[in-house]
């Protein structure tokens, strides 16, 4: 089993709605390691930089307003097949669809308010990471 790490970042609906300690608690009890985690607002370039993958799309400046219209909390999480483990535990991107039991599922009915982003390949990960963290962030335990 390969260790990995993997970025999930509580959207700003999911710490207006007092759930960053649910999220944290589930990840924490699956048994992840989080080794870097923070509270920060984006700013536009820093969003748009986030973004980057979705530039083309027609939601792409909505995404950008919203996840800038108040605080984010990222983490970088660690574990056996931590890119996957945490995408099985967020579920499907559109939280009507997502599974019950998964972040989503359990806590959102929509597709960009969705409490939760979390990186979708180890790929993404390293490109993400540098956006929102520095090396120095990271505390091995
Ligand atoms: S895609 O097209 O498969 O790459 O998109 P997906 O991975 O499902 O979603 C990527 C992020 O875009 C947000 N999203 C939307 N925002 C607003 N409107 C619409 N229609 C929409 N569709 C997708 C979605 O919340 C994802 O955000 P993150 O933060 O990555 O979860």
């Amino acid at each position: 089993m390969a260790v990995e790490r993997t970025l999930l970042v509580v959207k700003p609906d999911g710490v207006v709605r007092r759930l960053i300690g649910e999220v944290v608690s589930r990840v924490e009890r699956k048994g992840l390691k989080i080794v870097a985690m923070k509270m920060m607002r984006l700013t536009r370039e820093k969003a748009e930089e986030f973004y980057s993958v979705h530039r083309d799309k027609p939601f792409f400046g909505e995404l950008v307003e919203f996840i800038t219209s108040g605080p984010v909390v990222a983490m970088v999480v660690e574990g056996d097949e931590a890119v996957n483990v945490v995408r099985l535990m967020i579920g499907a991107t559109d939280g009507r669809k997502a599974a019950p039991g998964t972040i989503r599922g359990d806590f959102s009915l929509d597709i960009m308010k969705n409490i939760v982003h979390a990186s979708d390949s180890p790929e993404s990960f390293q490109r993400e990471f540098k956006v929102l963290f520095s090396e120095s962030d990271v505390v091995e335990w």
